[in-house]
C-alpha cells in the first residue's frame, strides 16, 4: 500500500470521476504482450487490479494476449526451430502445436488466475478465437505457414461474457477458412476484435515506454504520433521487430472506428489506470492522419 496523506486520497479518487463517467459502458481492448508477462510477474498483478477496477466502475475491459517469449521458451525445450519475419512468427505444423501449448496452456490460464485472485465476484473467462466461432482467418502468406489474418469476428461470446460483468481473456488463435487453425499475431487480433466490438480504446501494453524515436534509448518516447508519421518511421527503419505489427494493427483499429490507440509500458505499475483516469500522457497515443 502506498503511503498517502489521507487528505490527498479523496482528491486523487475524485480526479478519476469525469473519466469514469466518460468511459462507463464503453469497451476497452487491452493487448497484453507476452514480453511484459515474462519481464515482470508484478505487472500481471497490477494489470489484474486495474482491469477489475475498470469492470467495477462499469467499463468493459477485454484482454487479448500474446506469448512471444513463452512460446519461444517452449519451442527451445521441445527442439522446434524459431523464425520470425517482420515481427511475425513463421509457423509450421510443429510450431502451431507449440503456439497452442504456450498460449492456451501457459499464458491464458496465468492471466485468468491472476484476475480471479484479485477479482472477488468479478470472474474472468479464458477463450481463444475458436470459442463461440469468435475469429475466422485466412492464411496470410504461404512462406509464413499457419499464420493467419482475421477475416471475420463474431463477438457474440465476448458480449455474453461482458454482459455478466466478467472479463474475457482471449488467446489469438483463429479458425482457418481451410478447416485448420491459424496463429494470428495478437496485435492484429486485438485490432480486429476492438473494431468488431466498437471499442473506444485499444491499448497495447508492451515492454517499452511506448513508441521510441530511437529504439536503443528509453528516453526517446514519442508521446503523440499520426499514422502518416509512423509510416515514415517504418520506412526509416526506426520501428522494427514487434513494433511493426503494432503499427499496422493501430492503423487497422482506427480504420475500423476505434477512437484511440495507445502503446504503454506494461511494466509500469497501473499504467492502464493512469492512462484512462488522468490527464497524464503516458506512453504513445496514435492518431489517425488528418
Ligand atoms: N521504435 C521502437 N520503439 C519501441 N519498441 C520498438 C521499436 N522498434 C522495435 N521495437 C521493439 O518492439 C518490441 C515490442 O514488441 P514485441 O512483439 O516484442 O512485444 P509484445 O507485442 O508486447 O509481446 P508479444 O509479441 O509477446 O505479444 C520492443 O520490445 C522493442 O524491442
Ligand atoms: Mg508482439
Amino acid at each position: 500500500m502506498i503511503e498517502l496523506d489521507p487528505a490527498l486520497r479523496a482528491p486523487v479518487l475524485i480526479e478519476a470521476l469525469p473519466y469514469i463517467q466518460r468511459f462507463a459502458g464503453h469497451t476497452v481492448v487491452v493487448k497484453y504482450g507476452g514480453n511484459v508477462l515474462g519481464d515482470e510477474a508484478a505487472s500481471l498483478q497490477s494489470l489484474a487490479e486495474d482491469l477489475v477496477l475498470l469492470s467495477h466502475v462499469g467499463i468493459r475491459p477485454v484482454v487479448v494476449h500474446g506469448g512471444g517469449p513463452q512460446i519461444d521458451e517452449l519451442a527451445r525445450r521441445l527442439g522446434v526451430p524459431i523464425e520470425r519475419r517482420d515481427g511475425l512468427r513463421v509457423t509450421d505444423a510443429a510450431m502451431l502445436e507449440v503456439v497452442r501449448l504456450g498460449l492456451l496452456g501457459v499464458v491464458n490460464p496465468s492471466i485468468v488466475r491472476a484476475l480471479n485472485r484479485v477479482g472477488g465476484r468479478t470472474r474472468s473467462v479464458g477463450l481463444s478465437g475458436l470459442d463461440g466461432g469468435l475469429a475466422t482467418a485466412r492464411q496470410l502468406d504461404a512462406a509464413l505457414g499457419r499464420v493467419g489474418e482475421v477475416t471475420a469476428i463474431d463477438p457474440t461470446v465476448i458480449t455474453a461474457v461482458l454482459e455478466r460483468a466478467m472479463i474475457p481473456v482471449v488467446a489469438s488463435i483463429a479458425a482457418g477458412d481451410d478447416g485448420g487453425e491459424l496463429n494470428v499475431n495478437a496485435d492484429h487480433f486485438a485490432a480486429a476484435l476492438a473494431g468488431a466490438l466498437g471499442a473506444t480504446k485499444l491499448v497495447f501494453l508492451s515492454n517499452v515506454p511506448g513508441i521510441l524515436a530511437d529504439p536503443t534509448r528509453g528516453d526517446s518516447l514519442i508521446s503523440e504520433v499520426e499514422l502518416a508519421e509512423l509510416d515514415e518511421l517504418l520506412e526509416a527503419g526506426v520501428l522494427g521487430g514487434g513494433m511493426v505489427p503494432k503499427v499496422h494493427a493501430a492503423r487497422e483499429a482506427l480504420a475500423r472506428g476505434v477512437c484511440e490507440v495507445h502503446v504503454l509500458d506494461g511494466r509500469a505499475p497501473h499504467a492502464l489506470l493512469v492512462e484512462l483516469f488522468s490527464d497524464a500522457g503516458v506512453g504513445t497515443m496514435v492518431r489517425g492522419s488528418r
